[in-house]
């Protein structure tokens, strides 16, 4: 038995050496210390010795046991310094590795244009509302006051879909939806896509985005369509803006009128940009006609309002000086990272 656990020693000795892992190690400790291992076998035949014999091999096998302890206990450390060192050189950051840059989006110029837009109305007491871009003839011309014959309703201008559905041509549909579901006092700006079926050049294209605006209240006047116009104008251009409104027709107004403003770039003084007018023409306004007003359920002999609606490309060309509206829509980085 002597010999038995010696070379039990010696075995033990000679495999954990070799060890270089946890799962090792403890295959190493179940092969003579585990429940069925080597030395557990040998204690285990203890009882077969003579008496004389058994305090001799049992301090032996102790001594062994304690022995392949000791060896398991001081490589457990050993192993796990070294875990423990290859895992911090894993984990190293390096700080001085140049950042990834990742590319941010921003707004299109349209989107800048329009909140500008927007800013400025809210700021003024307007809302903001909504309608379809696919809507009823009703609400794109008949309740418009724009009979039957109008050229506008031409199948050469408006993108149809049934007889009397189409793409809206116009963000004025929305004043009658808005008219029909709010009583006054009404502060409403109305952004949006509109459809005309022109083919596609420099100044114009078939989607194409207006900003419509009605107010509707008792008193309401022309001077105050006139104010509030002269503030978008300035706020928009600068605070040396001047306005101007011309006569114009328009079916859902009366009177209409078309308003300029002073040329941003040159002052007025006459350049490219304004075709040496010295006038950019930016929008179409007047006040509302009653038939519209009554078309909307509101009684014209009470109240008036006034209405306007601006080309949102138009503004941004202006406003950025470009020469070419498809640029808006061909998602040319080149361009749009301008701005
Ligand atoms: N809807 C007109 C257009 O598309 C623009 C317009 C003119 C809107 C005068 C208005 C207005 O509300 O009063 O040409």
């Amino acid at each position: 038995m002597k010999l038995q656990l010696e070379s039990i020693r010696n075995a033990a000795k000679d495999l954990l050496e070799k060890v270089s892992s946890k799962q090792e190690l403890e295959a190493v400790r179940i092969k003579f210390l585990g429940k069925k291992g080597e030395l557990t076998l040998i204690l285990r035949q203890m009882g077969s010795l003579h008496p004389e014999e058994r305090p001799k091999m049992g301090s032996l096998a102790n001594e062994v046991r304690e022995y392949i302890e000791a060896i398991i206990e001081k490589k457990t450390e050993e192993i796990e310094a070294s875990e423990r060192e290859s895992r911090i050189k894993a984990e190293t950051i390096d700080v001085t590795v140049p950042g990834i840059l990742h590319p941010l989006g921003h707004r299109h110029p349209l989107s800048i244009v329009l909140d500008e837009v927007k800013e400025i109305f809210l700021g003024m007491g307007f809302k903001i509302a909504t309608g379809p871009e696919i809507e009823w003839d009703y609400y794109n011309f008949e309740a418009l006051n724009i009979p039957k014959n109008h050229p506008a309703r031409d199948t050469q201008d408006t993108f149809y879909i049934t007889d009397n559905m189409l793409l809206r041509t116009q963000t004025s549909p929305v004043q009658i939806r808005v008219m029909e579901h709010s009583q006054p006092p009404i502060r409403i700006i109305a952004p949006g896509r509109v459809y005309r079926s022109d083919a596609i050049d420099a100044t114009h294209s078939p989607l194409f985005h207006q900003i419509e605006g009605l107010v509707v209240d008792k008193g309401v006047t022309m001077g105050d369509l006139k104010g509030i116009l002269m503030q978008f104008a300035q706020r928009m251009y600068g605070d040396n803006t001047k306005i101007r409104l011309r006569p114009h027709h328009f079916p859902f107004t009366e009177p209409s009128c078309e308003m300029d403003v002073s040329c941003f770039r040159c002052g007025g003084a006459g350049c490219p940009m304004c075709k040496n007018e010295g006038w950019i023409e930016i929008l179409g306004a007047g006040m509302v006609h009653p038939k519209v007003l009554e078309n909307g359920g509101i009684n014209p002999d009470i109240y008036s309002g006034y209405a306007f609606g601006v080309g949102l490309e138009r503004l941004t060309l202006f406003k950025y000086s470009i020469d070419d509206m498809r640029l808006f829509f061909e998602n040319d980085l080149k361009f749009l990272t301008q701005f």
